[in-house]
């Protein structure tokens, strides 16, 4: 069977990611689909940066028509960021017939509904795993582990870099400007820093799981949102002392017909399972009627764990490709038939 062609929109810290995982699991991404996975394009900004990757120059482009209208790629994976630009860009690729993955929780949140729509009139794929908790696989879980169930509330931490702050900060004592810089060189903080700490990237993330989870359409505008950057080490020294630990908690529940959508630093027991919770990872606690409690655990941000997300999107977007030409129905469940709509 021919290869399945990429275009991949970005080559930063989870476009990087993504070249490795495709590069060094082709074997077993093979035997999963039955043929390889080429990266065919790269879309970048300075194509003269230095990058810690080989990558044949040839493949690079600062032209995203040069990605987006070449015939010979079959999915879009869109990890450059952004959100208009990159709304653009994923139109045309969908208008062109072409899958699209993507790890932008801004994009979903704000335009998944057009997004999705638009994947629906093309016949095309459109997968966002990595827009929430990183290496978590915590959509597809909601989305097919737990369709069966209702679910009343969807609790956690969603944001890495925020909660790499308030650890170090609880944990060793270290100052916010000194982490927030780390969380930034390890890349797990957003090219705008302010959309983690100020609580944006985690209401981004709320909105999408309130979404799936639960079977409505949710706007940021939905979430009463406060960031971190008033907690104090003071505020934490206090709270530890009390038997706390201080944790920036995005929190969505039902209740009868109204949907509660909040993000807010909150005091967290210590005997808890999500004061436990440290560094880069993150937790989300789904209950379910009749599953009753589940907690999921893992690296929310950074360029393996995020690009496992991706590359499962991958293979996923393959599988379904194969068994469409094959002329059966696709078995694995894919969001545009859990797609949002307003609540009726
Ligand atoms: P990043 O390191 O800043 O990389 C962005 C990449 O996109 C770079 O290669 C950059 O080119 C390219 N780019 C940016 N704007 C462009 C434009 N206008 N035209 C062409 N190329 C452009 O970002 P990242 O951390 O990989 O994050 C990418 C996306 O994944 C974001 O939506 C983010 O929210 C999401 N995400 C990130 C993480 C994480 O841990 N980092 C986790 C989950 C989701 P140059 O290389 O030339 O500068
Ligand atoms: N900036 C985000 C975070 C990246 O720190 O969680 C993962 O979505």
């Amino acid at each position: 069977m021919k290869p399945f062609k990429i275009g991949l929109l970005g080559l930063g810290t989870v476009g990087t990611g993504v070249v490795r995982i495709v590069e060094g699991h082709q074997d077993d991404i093979k035997r999963q689909i039955g043929s390889s996975i080429e990266i065919e394009k790269i879309l970048v900004q300075n194509k003269n940066k230095l990058r810690d990757i080989h990558i044949d120059p040839h493949k690079i482009t600062e032209d995203p028509w040069e990605v987006l209208e070449d015939k010979n790629i079959d999915i879009i994976i869109e990890v450059m960021g952004g959100v208009e630009l990159t709304k653009n860009y994923i139109i045309a690729a969908l208008e062109q017939g072409k899958h699209v993955i993507t790890a932008n929780k801004d994009l979903m949140a704000q335009h998944g509904h057009e997004i999705l729509a638009k994947a629906e009139e093309h016949g095309c794929d459109v997968f966002y795993e990595a827009s929430v908790a990183g290496g978590i696989p915590i959509l597809r879980t909601i989305v097919e582990g737990l369709s069966s169930d209702r679910i009343t509330k969807i609790m956690g931490i969603v944001n890495g870099t925020t909660n790499y702050i308030l650890s170090k900060m609880s944990l060793e004592g270290a100052s916010y400007e000194d982490v927030l810089k780390e969380a930034q060189e390890l890349g797990y903080a957003e090219a705008d820093p302010t959309s983690d700490v100020g609580g944006f990237d985690a209401a981004y993330k709320m909105t999408i799981l309130g979404t799936l989870g639960f079977h409505t359409y949710i706007t940021v505008e939905d979430v009463e949102i406060k960031g971190i950057t008033d907690v104090s080490a003071e505020d934490i020294r206090y709270s530890s002392h009390l038997g706390y630990e201080i944790k920036l908690l995005g929190i969505a529940e039902r209740k009868d017909d109204l949907i509660y959508l909040s993000v807010q630093p909150t005091l967290v027991k210590k005997s808890h399972p999500l004061a436990n919770v440290n560094g880069v990872y993150n937790a989300v606690y789904v209950y379910g009627e009749a599953v009753g409690e589940t907690m999921f655990y893992g690296p929310g941000a950074g360029e393996m764990p995020t690009a496992t997300s991706v590359v499962a999107d991958l293979i996923a977007v393959a599988k379904n490709s194969v068994l469409q030409v094959n002329g059966s129905k696709p078995t694995i469940s894919s969001y545009k038939e859990k797609k949002i709509k307003p609540l009726d």
